[in-house]
């Protein structure tokens, strides 16, 4: 019997996570997904393996414990469980200000968005190298593309994923392993409510479109099965990731400022 591919997926208890293990088990796909929120995988689980007969494994981890992402590497390689596609999508944002920030948010931030994405992509890609085979989509965002004043670390950590990711696909390239970076704007979703930004007049008045989780995952996932580099999701986001290169850079971050403010 052939085996069906084996797609992780972090951050799968709701917003692009869940509706991107949605579109991968109902293109084929087992999975193995991984959050805090137990209920919620489970929910998802019986979900997914009622409308496609999908394999789904749970694995609760908590990404902001520095020790969490090799846990999991570790209970993958027990299990037996060999990673087709990994979906680096676990990560969180926060709308203060860096000099009255909360300092477990700020290195929670850099702990979940950097170091645990680093990790598991490291831990997977030697693996998929090897075989010649495999497929990461790392969740940035159009955060990367410029810095983001009022959101300084979020903006900061997701330009690292987009570089990162950038350099990586093109030294797997050859080696029949692809890397996509997923770069969604604005996109409803529990992100707002954790950043504590819904009040943004940015998305609560309608200022910009907001996308729906389930549109986001699918262009993510047609990208990564294209084997792309870089996805931005939508024509107003491509316009506003490409802006930044035709402004200098004094401007760029004067109106990322303006456009991320709100009452501090
Ligand atoms: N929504 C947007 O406007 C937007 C735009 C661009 C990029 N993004 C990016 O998209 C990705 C998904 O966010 P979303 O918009 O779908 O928001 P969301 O609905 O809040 O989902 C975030 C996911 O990340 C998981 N997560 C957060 N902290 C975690 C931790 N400590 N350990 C394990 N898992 C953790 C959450 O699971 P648990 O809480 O169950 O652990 C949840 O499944 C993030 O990387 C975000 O930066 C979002």
């Amino acid at each position: 019997m052939v085996r069906r591919p084996l797609a992780l997926v972090t951050g799968a208890s709701s917003g692009i996570g869940l509706e991107l293990a949605r579109e991968l088990a109902g293109d084929g796909h087992d999975l193995v997904i991984a959050a805090r929120n137990v209920a919620a995988l489970e929910a998802l689980a019986a979900e997914l393996r009622g409308a496609t007969g999908a394999e789904v494994t749970i694995i609760a981890t908590d990404l902001l414990e520095p020790a969490a992402p090799a846990l999991l590497l570790a209970e993958l390689a027990e299990r037996g469980l060999v990673i087709d596609v990994l979906i680096n999508n676990a990560g969180f944002g926060d709308g203060a200000q860096f000099h009255s920030a909360d300092r477990a948010t700020v290195m929670g931030m850099i702990q979940v968005n950097v170091a645990a994405l680093t990790e598991l992509m490291h831990g997977l890609l030697g693996p998929m190298v090897a075989r010649r085979s495999g497929r990461i989509l790392n969740v940035a965002s159009t955060a990367a593309f410029q810095p983001g004043p009022n959101m300084a670390v979020y903006c900061a950590t997701k330009a690292y994923v987009l570089s990162l990711t950038e350099a990586v696909a093109e030294e797997v390239r050859r080696h029949g392993v692809t890397v996509t970076a997923l770069c969604p704007g604005a996109t409803r979703t529990n992100f707002m409510a954790v950043a504590d930004i819904a009040d943004n007049p940015l998305f609560a008045k309608g200022m910009i479109p907001v996308m729906t989780a389930g549109a986001v995952a699918r262009l993510g996932y047609q990208g990564l099965k294209r084997g792309q580099a870089v996805v931005v999701t939508g024509w107003v986001n491509q316009i506003s990731a490409l802006s930044p290169r035709l402004f200098p850079r004094s401007v760029v971050r004067k109106v990322a400022g303006a456009l991320l403010a709100r009452a501090h």
